[in-house]
């Protein structure tokens, strides 16, 4: 497997401060045009387009190009590669071998990484600027790369997205237009008839912020590259197939329940005469048993918690290949700190907490310093001078060392 760029030698530095931290509620950024978290989401998320130049003044693309394209090279990246070549959409999916991409000479194709801040803190960074909305609803960060001409065509998508421009220029038309027909036989989604209302021309540092279902094109102008964050918005079916499965679950593990094995009886079944007949009294006796299926918030809170916390299918946690014993480790945090994984999701609420789809109580020694590890996914090294008394948080933080979940040390 060839060697993860994050690893080789760091580039030069990008000009992205990888522990920039998000605008707290109230506080005005030019992330947002200056306006604050709090009258961005009234206003505008999920209601309305809106266009930030200069969102991050003096950007530097987190990734280099070739970088890009290592990444594009790694079997648990999902990356995606779209031509318009000859005035004809195509679509190929990764993993691409660097002379699998068409030369970046050549107009009119993009690459796609999906899930670059998994890989790279510079992305991770970036991504956590957008922490003032819920990590629960934050997916991923998504770099394309197009050559001059570029782009996926017309289309809209399902979520939310930022879309900051980290390199070169890329101009945007975007409507809100009721047809979201999509030409029938292509490989990916283009808009049959798309009818942009305005256009820009996005360049370093510019960002366009677009709600679900907004019909957008975006066109490199030279050489360009896009970072996307985008939201995860799970379907009604989906939330409510999941749910469903989770609480199957539940009623088949939990022990000290009576109808974990509990089996339909039908000792009242008289004979019949038509016995390809579904019986009423069947239909009847399950409905009682469905009946009494019930829920209540914290089996809603505990099934969000671990289905938003599963990492996605293709993710690999990197444990070290040394890891320090406890002690060593204890020591270790008490001069460096501890930082969660780029690849950790770490959620939590009053009574449990959430780490990588692991549902666990949240007992009032772990709500010492747990919360605040989650929130901040970092535990400073201060912290450990007085924490470290507290062995379950010693040997709790030692398994997600040994498990690649935490890592020594601030972000690289
Ligand atoms: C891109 O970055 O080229 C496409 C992003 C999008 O339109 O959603
Ligand atoms: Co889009």
């Amino acid at each position: 497997m060839p060697k993860r760029p994050h690893d080789a030698t760091p580039t030069p530095d990008s000009g992205l401060v990888t522990h920039a931290r998000a605008p707290s509620p109230d506080e005005p950024t030019p992330l947002l045009g200056n306006r604050t978290p709090r009258q961005f989401m009234r206003r505008y998320w999920q209601k309305k387009p809106l266009l930030i130049r200069q969102a991050i003044p003096d950007i530097a693309p987190p990734l280099a190009r070739d970088e890009l394209f290592e990444l594009a090279d790694l079997d648990d990246v999902e990356s995606r590669l779209i031509t318009h070549f000859r005035k004809t959409w195509n679509l190929e999916h990764g993993p691409f071998a660097p002379d699998e991409l068409p030369a970046v000479k050549k107009r009119e194709w993009t690459l796609l990484v999906q899930g670059v801040n998994l890989h790279d803190d510079r992305a991770h960074a970036l991504m956590n600027r957008f922490r003032f909305i819920p990590d629960a609803r934050l997916d991923d960060l998504m770099i394309s790369y197009a050559t001059d001409g570029g782009g996926v065509g017309a289309h809209f998508d399902s979520y939310d997205v930022f879309l900051l421009q980290v390199h070169g220029k890329r101009r945007w038309r975007i409507g809100a237009q009721r047809d979201l027909s999509l030409k029938p036989g292509l490989p990916l989604k283009v808009l049959q008839h798309f009818e942009p209302e305005e256009e820009w021309l996005l360049e370093p540092g510019d960002m366009l912020y677009l709600p679900p279902h907004i019909a957008h094109d975006g066109i490199a102008e030279g050489e360009c590259m896009t970072a996307s964050i985008g939201f995860r918005a799970p379907s009604e079916h989906e939330l409510t197939a999941q749910f469903l499965y989770h609480l199957a679950e539940r009623i088949g593990d939990s022990a000290d329940n009576a109808r974990a094995g509990a089996r339909y009886r039908d000792p009242a079944q008289p004979p019949v005469a038509n016995p390809a007949a579904l019986p009423a009294l069947l239909v009847e006796r399950v409905g009682a048993i469905l009946a009494n299926v019930n829920w209540n918030q914290k089996d809603i809170a505990g099934f969000l918690g671990t289905y938003l916390s599963e990492p996605k299918a293709n993710v690999v946690f990197d444990p070290p290949e040394r890891p320090f014993n406890e002690q060593r480790f204890a020591e270790r945090a008490k001069k460096t700190g501890v930082t969660l994984d780029r690849k950790t999701i770490l959620l939590y609420d009053e009574k449990s907490y959430f780490v990588n789809g692991e549902a666990l109580p949240l007992s009032s020694k772990l709500k010492k310093w747990l919360p605040e590890l989650a929130d901040s996914r970092r535990l400073e090294a201060k912290r450990f001078v007085t924490l470290t008394d507290d062995s379950t948080m010693t040997a709790l933080l030692h398994e997600w060392y040994r498990a690649g979940w935490i890592r020594m040390g601030a972000l690289a």
